[in-house]
């Protein structure tokens, strides 16, 4: 099943001009290989196997493959349109397999405790709640004991004004858009940025599903106004 969320102008090869309002974007998806890597360091496996939630197009592909040379991704996005972007840049990679899939039925196909990590970036906070609910409990059983989960992405803060004002820091950096002419893309991430308000991925909602499907060491860090990078590892 398609969202359709990135499609036109907030997706597929008009995707990467979302950037232009959101500086930090950059910055927060190397944290991601930063935070990928250092777990790496205390495996000793030859191989290590990661999941990716979110294609796109595949900037969160290309750090995790860089975090660590062992590192072998399977990668899910379920917008064909994306997926194409993704297939046809250099992520093309012996350690890579991109698959047109969405994210649920992708960790419902996969073993049981087979991957040392799932990592995904800007994606888990477009689910529908009962949907995440389910990716939830679906990335625990994938990921082996003491597995890492990495998710940067959008966390709401509880505390309202908190939250309100990250939220204002965001629509305002889409004025930009304006500045360059194409107000049409700021009113489509603006719709975005709306709709997601709707099924807000909060930073307690996020520590609620991670420790009732068995996470512990569940830390925030990172945080550039609606954005921040969850980890938490998988108990034994
Ligand atoms: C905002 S993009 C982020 C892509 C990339 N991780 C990055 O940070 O640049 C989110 C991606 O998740 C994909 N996506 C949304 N819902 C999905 C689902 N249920 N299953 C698989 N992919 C999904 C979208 O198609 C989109 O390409």
């Amino acid at each position: 099943m398609e969202s359709k969320r990135f499609s036109g102008v907030t997706g597929g090869d008009m995707y990467d001009l979302f950037k232009l309002s959101a500086p930090h974007y950059d910055v927060m998806e190397d944290q991601i290989g930063v935070i990928l890597g250092k777990y790496c360091q205390n495996l000793t496996s030859d191989e290590i196997n990661v999941l990716e939630l979110g294609t796109g197009t595949g900037q969160t592909l290309d750090v995790i493959l860089s975090s660590d040379p062992r590192i072998r991704v399977v990668s899910c996005d379920n917008e064909s349109q994306m997926v194409e972007v993704a297939k046809a840049s250099p992520h093309t990679h012996v350690r890579v397999i991109i698959t047109c899939e969405d994210a649920l039925s992708f960790l419902k196909s996969r073993m049981p405790e087979s991957v040392d990590a799932v990592v995904t970036a800007f994606t888990i906070h477009n689910l529908e709640i009962p949907y995440r609910e389910q990716v939830f409990e679906a990335i625990s059983k994938v990921l082996k004991p003491g597995g890492i989960f990495i998710n940067c992405d959008k966390h709401a803060l509880t505390d309202y004004d908190a939250h309100q004002k990250n939220f204002l820091a965001h629509m305002t950096s889409l004025k930009v858009f304006d500045e360059i002419g194409r107000p049409d893309v700021r009113e489509a991430w603006e719709n975005h940025y709306i709709d997601d308000e709707k099924i807000e991925l909060t930073e307690d909602s996020a520590r609620f599903l991670l420790t009732a499907n068995g996470f512990d060491n569940i830390e925030f860090s990172d945080r550039h106004w609606l954005d921040a990078i969850c980890t938490a590892i998988k108990l034994n």
